[in-house]
């Protein structure tokens, strides 16, 4: 697909910083106990970096991105996105879950564009808009049909959409394959690549997929078991080609990331 400059990302220069999280740690507190989830996490990402998080179940991925996307505040240490502490949600990071979450009653068209009605987009900038992004997750001739009428890969596809709308900066997504099967899921792996090499957005993945961090990463964060720190911190120097998972680089770095998730 050729390059689309209308949806490509404008960071302020190449090297801004887009996150930037310092000595974070989160407890969490119920019934009386407490549950250490994260500890001294110190990550500095890059805009249009893409960040893969990877680690074994509980070890604090979910956490680690809950607190980014502005759902939890850490327990200690700070995260700056865009150079500013987070204090909540904000239009400049997208979310998308393990599940696509989207809303029944509206068509494919209405869930990508709820959130540019809810910014005051115009109607005819905003149907331009979403034409454009149903071209991108390949969804442009259903548009028109309901979340239930879709597979689940498509469900997931119009939650990505859904997320891209309104241009943030970051993206932000958690294990959003995890319920898909092998093959739907390889083929969206291959889609999000292909649609974060097309917008330069900042991507933060998170994953227990060692091959999906091999081949979304542009670098690759592996967490240790609970409480979850950085193990492995590793740039990737996949090609941006694609059948990069056919290159002897994603083998290399697969094994890397094999032996940091294993403790080796
Ligand atoms: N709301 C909560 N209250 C108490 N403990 C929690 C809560 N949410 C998560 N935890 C605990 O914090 C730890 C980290 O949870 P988190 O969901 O971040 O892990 P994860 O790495 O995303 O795991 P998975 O791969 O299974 O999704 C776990 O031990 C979990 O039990
Ligand atoms: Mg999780």
């Amino acid at each position: 697909m050729p390059p689309r400059p209308d949806l490509l990302a404008a960071p302020d220069s190449a090297t801004a910083t887009a996150v930037a999280l310092s000595g974070v740690r989160h407890e969490y507190r119920s019934g009386g106990r407490r549950i250490l989830a994260l500890d001294g996490i110190d990550l500095r990402l890059a805009a249009g970096e893409s960040l893969a998080v990877v680690g074994p179940s509980g070890c604090g991925k979910s956490t680690l991105l809950r607190m980014i996307a502005g759902f939890l505040r850490p327990s200690h240490g700070e995260i700056r996105v865009g150079g500013e502490p987070v204090t909540g949600p904000g239009p400049d990071r997208g979310v998308v879950f393990q599940q696509p979450r989207l809303f029944p009653w509206l068509s494919v068209r209405g869930n990508v564009a709820y959130g540019l009605r809810e910014a005051g987009w115009a109607r005819s900038r905003r149907r331009e808009r979403v034409e454009q992004l149903l071209e991108l997750v390949g969804l442009g001739d259903v548009g028109g049909l309901r979340p239930y009428e879709l597979s689940g890969g498509m469900q997931q596809r119009a939650a990505i959409a859904r997320a891209l709308a309104p241009d943030p900066a970051i993206l932000l997504l958690d294990e959003p394959f995890a319920a898909l099967d092998a093959l739907t899921r390889e083929r969206l792996q291959e889609e999000l690549r292909g649609i974060w090499l097309r917008t330069g957005k900042t991507l933060v993945l998170v994953t227990h997929s060692v091959d999906e961090a091999a081949l979304l990463g542009s670098r690759v964060v592996v967490l240790s078991p609970r409480p979850g720190t950085v193990v492995l911190d590793e740039s990737s120097a996949l090609p941006r080609v694609e059948q990069a998972r056919e290159t002897p680089e994603f083998g290399a770095l697969r094994t890397r990331i094999l032996q940091a998730v294993r403790g080796e």
